[in-house]
Parts: structure tokens; sequence; C-alpha cells
């Protein structure tokens, strides 16, 4: 499969999304629909990639500026999906071998697909190859009409007879051709149809009327080359692609409760044996070890997770590393390179923020912890705050092991609480404490009896 190089085309408005963002922009388990075309091009290793861009084309070259391998050109006006094609020609002049047609808004096309594709057009000797699809619900796309068995035209629904209309084979929007004589050709479409719009599926029926041969490949799984043009069909993709992942992931030895209600990237790991309950989202580079339990309404993202941990219900981590056996919630917010060791527990409404907690180390109510560096076996009181920033930098606090916070503590960064030292309870900590001493800072209590009688005397 050397000569192969590849077109998307994404230059179209999207109307019916109703949308600011471009329809290309939409995403389908947190990547852009032209992030999963583009993957699925990949599969093809092509010598050149092509994207066709045009309407809110700086947004849509933009947002894909991370692929160093991709050439833009840009469609304006828009005037259909040969014209969309005739405006790659320059990127493509002096190429030859298999052109590769995707559509930005067919995004569940597999690599198996398109391999066979580019297989049944090189061994037909074809001048085009379609993709196609028997489907219950043809309304919308393009209708195959043959004769004899073979492919003959490809004619839009809005041009279609009744008959036609009938036909329940449909076209993808996704085809192979062949790159000798391919924009000479093109050139010869005219828009001489309901839309007034220069069609691409045209091809067809100019190649066959030349003799030329044209194939078809049509896919035992109709759902890889749904079109994207509305919210619902947005929404109904995303639910196949996550059922498809959530099937992945069971086969891989994860146990999800409900799969209905689980949200699983595509780039997400889990080991074997993790339990996952209802309303988890896993999002991004996350990881999840073996062994562990992620309990109800849970969000991970870009974190990992190491085996045998719990994560209680309503947590939400971001960027973030919980290792082996360690415990996290319910109701904490770990997040800017949070590193919660082995073994340790955060408990509830407690934030860690740019903190490392050391192993068997504990934090089990309410607490801030910011920008703190905390050893192994340390207990955190509840109510204790690192009071991090001074309204113009962030200050380091570090937590040496053996470590007791009483409750109620403020800690003053930058500052240093030394190996097995002793806050008090309600301690505002303003000067390091050396190692195993007692910090105090609250005054001696006062009792004044009979206070409460002699004020209601007053009143
Ligand atoms: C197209 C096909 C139809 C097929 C369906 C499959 C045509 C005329 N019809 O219809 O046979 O069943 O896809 O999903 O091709 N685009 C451009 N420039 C343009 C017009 C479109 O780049 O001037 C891009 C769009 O951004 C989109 C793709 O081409 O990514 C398809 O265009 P769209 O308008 O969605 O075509 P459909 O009506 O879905
Ligand atoms: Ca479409």
């Amino acid at each position: 499969m050397s000569d192969v190089h590849v077109v998307v085309l994404a230059a179209g408005k999207g109307t019916r999304m109703k949308s600011a963002l471009p329809k290309v922009l939409h995403r389908i388990a947190g990547e852009s629909l032209l992030d999963h075309v583009l993957n699925s091009a990949r599969s093809l290793a092509p010598r050149t990639l092509t994207i066709v861009i045009g309407h809110q084309a700086d947004d849509v070259k933009a947002a894909m500026s991370r692929h160093a391998d991709l050439g833009f050109v840009v469609q304006e006006p828009q005037l259909g999906t040969a014209h969309a094609l005739l405006v790659a020609e320059p990127a493509l002049a002096g190429q030859r071998g298999t052109l590769v047609l995707l559509s930005g808004d067919v995004p569940l096309l597999s690599a198996h697909t398109l391999e066979s594709l580019v297989n049944t057009h090189v061994a037909a000797r074809a001048a085009a190859t379609v993709v196609t699809a028997v489907v219950e619900a043809p309304r919308g796309y393009g209708r195959i009409v043959r004769d004899g068995g073979r492919i003959a035209r490809i004619v839009e629904e809005k041009d279609a007879t009744d008959d036609e209309r009938d036909v329940r084979e449909i076209n993808a929007g996704i085809y192979a051709f062949e790159l000798d004589g391919l924009f000479d050709t093109v050139r010869s479409i005219r828009a001489e149809n309901a839309q007034r719009e220069y069609y691409l599926p045209d091809l067809v029926s100019i190649y066959r009327s030349r003799g030329r041969v044209v194939e078809t490949l049509t896919v035992d799984q109709p759902r890889e080359i749904l079109g994207i043009n509305t919210r619902a069909e947005l929404a109904a993709i995303e639910t196949l692609f996550r059922m498809s992942t959530n099937e992945r992931l069971m086969a891989e030895g994860a146990t999800l409760v409900d799969p209905g209600t689980t949200y699983v990237h595509g780039s997400v790991r889990i080991v074997a044996d993790t339990v996952i309950h209802p309303g988890v989202s896993l999002e991004g580079r996350t990881t999840i070890g073996a062994g562990c339990e992620i309990h109800s309404g849970v969000r991970i993202v870009n974190s990992t997770i190491g085996d045998r941990a719990t994560v209680l219900n309503h947590c939400v981590i971001t960027d973030s590393r919980v290792r082996a056996r360690a415990s996290v919630g319910p109701f904490a917010h770990l997040r800017g390179h949070a590193d919660v060791g082995e073994a340790a527990k955060i408990g509830n409404f407690v934030e860690l923020k740019k903190t490392v907690l050391g192993t068997n180390s504990k934090a089990s109510h309410l607490a801030y912890l910011g920008d703190a560096v905390i050893g192994d076996q340390v207990n955190i009181g509840a109510g204790t705050i690192t009071c991090n920033y001074d309204g113009e930098r962030k200050h380091v606090t570090t937590i040496k092991d053996g470590a007791f916070i009483g409750s109620d503590t403020q800690l003053i960064a930058p500052i240093t609480v030394g190996e097995g030292a002793y806050v008090g309870t309600g301690t505002t900590v303003r000067e390091d404490v050396p190692p195993g001493s007692l910090a105090v800072s609250a005054g001696k209590q006062r009792n004044i009896e009979g206070w409460v009688a002699a004020r209601r005397r007053k009143r």
C-alpha cells in the first residue's frame, strides 16, 4: 500500500448543527470528529494527508495545529463535494496511485474498512471504488442505483424519484480513486441538480459511461459509516462509540456495573479486575490499575490510579496520580499534579493542588493542601489549610515524615514542620517547627462564670 494519498473534506458549513462551532470540531468521546477521521486515515500510512477547509477555516486549522503532517487547502466559496476535491488538486500535483477521499463528518470508520477499500480498489484496477452500506433508514443519504448488479450511478435524496428513494443501499461518502485522470474527470461534473452543487458522486455515472471500472465495497457494520449532520445524530454516534469502547473494556477484564452510564474516552486504559460504578467519566490520558474500585459520580482526567486503589463517590481528579492501595473521597478534589502516596488516605471535602502526600499519610476531612510536600505517616487534622498564596506568589509548605498536624491549623507558607513534630489544634504556624517539638499558638483559655445569665439581665 505504498502510493496512498488521503483527502478529507471539511469545508462545509454544517448548517443543520445550528452551531457557532464548525461541525467537524464537535466532539465524540472527547475528540473532534476530524480527529477521529484523521486517526482512521493514519492507519493507511498515507504519503500525503490533505484537509479541505472553508467555513471557519481558521478555527479548524488552529484546532488541528498539533498535527504536523497535515496539508490544508481552502475552498471558498463551497460549491459542493466535487468542487471541494478540485481545490485539493494542487496539493496532489505530480502524485500517482490511489486517492482515498474521506468526509470530516463520518467519524466511526474503522482501519479495517479503509484497508479493504484500498485492496478492493487496487485488485479491481478500478477508476473509482465507493463504500456503501445497506441501512434501515436511508433518509438523507445518496442512493446507490445498480444495473445488472453493478453500480450505475448515485442519486442524491433531493434528486431521487420515489422508486429511487426506496433503495436502502446508500453512499457512505468514502471513496478510493485512481489519481491518473481523476481531476480532469471531476472538472466535467456539472451542477445540474436540485441543490445547484457540484456532486462528487456524479463521477460514478461519468466513469461508467466511459467504460471504466467502478467498484463498491459494502460494509457489514453500517454504523461505521454513519454521517453526522445534526446534534441528534451526534448524540446517537456518541452512544455507539461509547458502547463499543465499553465492550472493549469489559472484554479486557474491567467490570462496568452499568455500561449505559459509563463514559470512557478512547485513550483510557483500565487493567483487569477493576470495578467501575455508574456515572463515572474517565477522560484523556488516564490509566486505572488492577483491582481498583471507582465509585459513582467520579470524573478522572489525564490521571493515573495505582493498583487496588479506591476512589469513593463524587471525586474530581485531574492531572494527578493516586498510588497503589490509596483511598480517595468521597467528595475530594485532586488537581495540578497532586500525588497521593501508597496506602494514603484522602477523605471527604479535601482538596489537593500540586501536593505530594507520602506513603500511609492521611488527610481524612475538610482540608486544603496546596503546593505542599508531605512525607510518610503524616496525619493532617480536619480543617487544616496551607496558606500558600500571599496575593502575589505561591509558596511551598513542607511537612516531614511522622508529623501530626492538629485540627484547624493554618500553615503560612513558606514553612517547614520537622520530622515527628506535633502541631496543636487551632495553631497558626508562622515559623518553622523543629523536629520532635510541639507548636501551639492559641492563648490560654479563660472561663467567665455566670456570664450568660449576666448578659440576659442586661437586656
Ligand atoms: C454526501 C454525499 C451523499 C452521501 C453522504 C454520506 C454528495 C453530493 N453527497 O451528502 O451521497 O450519502 O455524503 O455522508 O457528495 N463539503 C465540503 N465542501 C463543500 C460541500 C461539502 O468540504 O462544498 C464537505 C462537508 O464539510 C462534509 C462532506 O463534504 O464533511 C460531505 O458534505 P455534506 O454536505 O455533509 O454532504 P451530504 O449531504 O451529507
Ligand atoms: Ca454529511
